[in-house]
């Protein structure tokens, strides 16, 4: 049965809605604008907004629906595997040839459903960073980072592993992000061109 829910989750967490949003409203192909990134921060370089919430919205919808519906049907067992099958798919999308996004929104969107107050305090850091730095890439980092340490604190032992999984695979995803945070040619949210 955890099998189904981990296919399930995977092909829920694979709709790239990034490409299929930008495509329906005529913005181009995702994946040769900005970044090339599939998700919201990417979309907004288009400089359509609600485009971008859009994207983040479903984005981390998708990975938040996954857990609620296998934690409602099978327990904590099965949230956790659709959280890490519903992530994969956003990463390894099979309808892209298995070249998907850095996971933020999705990350977000699961970690709401799977602990809410922690998912909270991870959209607060993201915030804040963002507000500092006006960064996404950094914020991202930040917010991945931290939220195992979150989980431990607040006394969610049981989900500090998958969330540390989770965001060892968002630091790997933004290996070109941290290049050019290094580097200082990161470009700030909403900027349209570069990258
Ligand atoms: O959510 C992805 C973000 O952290 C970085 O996106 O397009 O700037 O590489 P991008």
């Amino acid at each position: 049965m955890l099998a189904l829910v981990a296919a399930l989750a995977y092909l829920l967490g694979s709709i790239p809605f990034g490409v299929v949003i930008t495509r329906a409203m005529g913005l181009g192909d995702l994946r040769q604008i900005g970044s090339g990134n599939i998700g919201a921060t990417n979309v907004l370089r288009t400089g359509n907004k609600p485009a971008a919430a859009a994207t983040l919205i479903l984005d981390a919808g998708k990975g938040g629906i996954a857990v609620l519906i296998a934690r409602a049907t099978l327990g904590e067992d099965a949230a956790q595997v659709a959280a890490l099958a519903s992530f994969l798919g956003h990463l390894y999308p099979v309808w892209l040839g298995f070249k998907g996004g850095k996971g933020v929104a999705t990350f977000l969107g699961i970690l709401l459903a799977l602990v809410w107050p922690v998912g909270l305090i991870a959209c607060a850091t993201w915030a804040v960073t963002a507000a500092i730095t006006r960064i996404s890439s950094a914020s991202a980092l930040a917010a991945a980072a931290l939220t195992p340490g979150y989980l431990a604190f607040l006394d969610h032992s049981d989900a500090v592993l998958l969330t540390l999984l989770l965001a060892i695979l968002v630091w790997v995803r933004h290996a070109a992000n941290i290049r050019r945070l290094r580097d200082g040619t990161e470009p700030r949210i909403g900027r349209k061109k570069g990258v």
